[in-house]
Parts: structure tokens; sequence; C-alpha cells
């Protein structure tokens, strides 16, 4: 035995610093042990000027926003709530390509760092075994009409225990410990996703989303020729699950009348559940 104090545990936030091997993305590192939502403060930097690349991290959210209005769960100390500032010199209509670019680069962080296989439910839920274990809010800074930045929200459920969801979402929300049995580094799960995002973000601006297109798809396999509905702005439509269209619209063979139909936006409910005989 001896007498010396053990050295402090190195934070978060310091082994993440270690582990980037990124160029931009994380650089530099913002950490808040306990912050309403990242997506909230990362837009206030892109409005003061941060520049691309910028990353804020919370080990908590008190007000952690999702999709439509919805909140997102926050427990401190087990997930990931990450947003990336990026500046892509598109338009405001190219920009939510973003969502199933994070998405992917979500899928490929996870079969990185577990033995896990991850899906993609269009836009950009990612799932394990039938359940969401990730949900991504992309956000833009516009000024005259013009896209000024946007704000890339990604929360991942990593080691969240199944205390941490309220009875009605065990069915459809989980985590990758729950799902995988395994608690994961949460720093090295973070650098892993930073490493894809700043891979797929490259790609996209030099080829554009049809180089996406192929890795959505194979992480998407399981949707593809699945009936579907999607609750969309412009009603509920029903259909068969063709493709992603070469901008990251959602292609199906509708159930009316066997066209073809293109959907921009809305939510998917698989008809027999994602993983099959599973809600979704
Ligand atoms: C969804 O509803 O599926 C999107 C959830 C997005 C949650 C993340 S957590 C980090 C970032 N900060 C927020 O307030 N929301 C996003």
């Amino acid at each position: 035995m001896s007498d010396a104090a053990e050295p402090p545990r190195p934070t978060f936030a310091e082994t993440l610093s270690q582990l980037l091997t990124t160029r931009s993305f994380g650089k530099p590192l913002h950490f808040f042990s306990t912050i309403d939502s990242t997506n909230v403060y990362a837009a206030r930097l892109a409005r003061e000027g941060a520049s691309a690349g910028t990353v804020v991290i919370a080990d908590e959210q008190t007000g952690g926003k999702g999709r439509l209005g919805r909140s997102w769960i926050s427990p401190p100390g087990v997930n990931l709530y990450l947003s990336l500032i990026l500046r892509p010199p598109v338009t405001t209509a190219v920009a939510p390509q973003l969502n199933l670019l994070a998405a992917v680069a979500v899928a490929d962080a996870i079969l990185e760092v577990s033995s896990l296989t991850p899906s993609i439910k269009w836009p950009n839920d990612v799932l394990v075994d039938g359940k969401k274990v990730c949900g991504i809010l992309a956000e833009m800074q516009t000024g005259a009409g013009v896209l000024q930045s946007v704000v890339l929200g990604i929360g991942v459920n990593v080691n969240a225990p199944l205390s941490a969801f309220p009875p009605e979402l065990h069915d459809k929300a989980s985590s990758l410990f729950l799902v995988g049995g395994c608690m994961l580094d949460r720093a090295a799960f973070t650098a892993a996703l930073l490493t894809h995002l700043e891979k797929f973000y490259v790609l996209w601006l030099e080829q554009g989303f049809l180089a996406i297109r192929p890795a959505w798809e194979r992480h998407a396999a399981a949707l593809i020729g699945r009936d579907i509905t999607v609750a969309a702005p412009e009603g509920t439509i029903a259909g068969v699950v063709l493709g992603l269209d070469s901008d990251g619209a959602l292609l199906l063979q509708e159930r009316n009348d066997g066209m073809p139909r293109r959907v921009l936006a809305g939510d998917v409910t698989v008809i027999g559940g994602y993983a099959r005989g599973e809600q979704s």
C-alpha cells in the first residue's frame, strides 16, 4: 500500500480530446456537466461567429430538444448529447441532407465500437433490435434567406439503464447498453462518431449526396421493400419503400394507386414493426 493519492481520473472531455484525430471536428470542444440544450447553446455560438467544427457536449441536458417539438430524455452521466456547428456552402433546401449523413455516421460508429447491428429508419433515427437508440436534430441559422450555419444535434442513448425511460417508451426506445448487455466507453464512441461525421461531411461537400446514398441504403436495408405509413405534413401516406432519391427524399410505391411517390418529411411507421414482430 502506498500513501500516495491516486492521480485524478481524466475527465470525459480530456479523454475525448486525447482520442480525437479529426482535422476540425471537435476543435474547439465546449463541455458542460449540465446545460439546457447543447443545440440551443451551439446556435448561440454559431450566431456569434463560432467556426465550423465547433462541438458542444453536455453530460446532462435539462431541456433536451427532439424533433417536431418533442423533448429528448437526457439523464446525467450515461449518454451522449452533442451539437456540431457546420457552415456548408449550400442552400436551405439541401442542408437537411445533413440529417441523413449524420445517421450514417452514427451507424458506422456503433459498428466500430460494439458488436451491434444498427439500422436507419428514414430520415435519421438509428435503431438497434427495432428500438430507437439515437435521434438527430439539424437546425439551420439563416440571414436574409441565406444559410449561415447548421447545428447538427445528435443524442445517443449509450449506457442509459431501463429506468431512464418512461414505461410508455420501453417498447420503442433503448440504449446500446440495454440491447448489447455491456457498457461502452462514451469518449471512444464520441471520437469514432466525430471521425465518421468528418469523413462523410467532406465526401458530401466534394461529391454531393449521391456519394452518401449507398452507405445510407446499406444501413437501411431492413426498410427497403417494407410496407410503411408516413405521417407527413400533407397527410398520411401509405406504401412500399423503394429506396432513397438522389436528394435524400424517401421513394415509395404508393399503396392507393401503385404510383411512385417522393416523401420529403414525416414520421415513418413500419407495418408489423421495424424488426419483424416488434413495435416501431
Ligand atoms: C429526435 O427527436 O429524434 C431528435 C433528438 C435530438 C437530441 C439531441 S441531444 C443533443 C442535441 N441537443 C438537443 O437539445 N437535441 C439534440
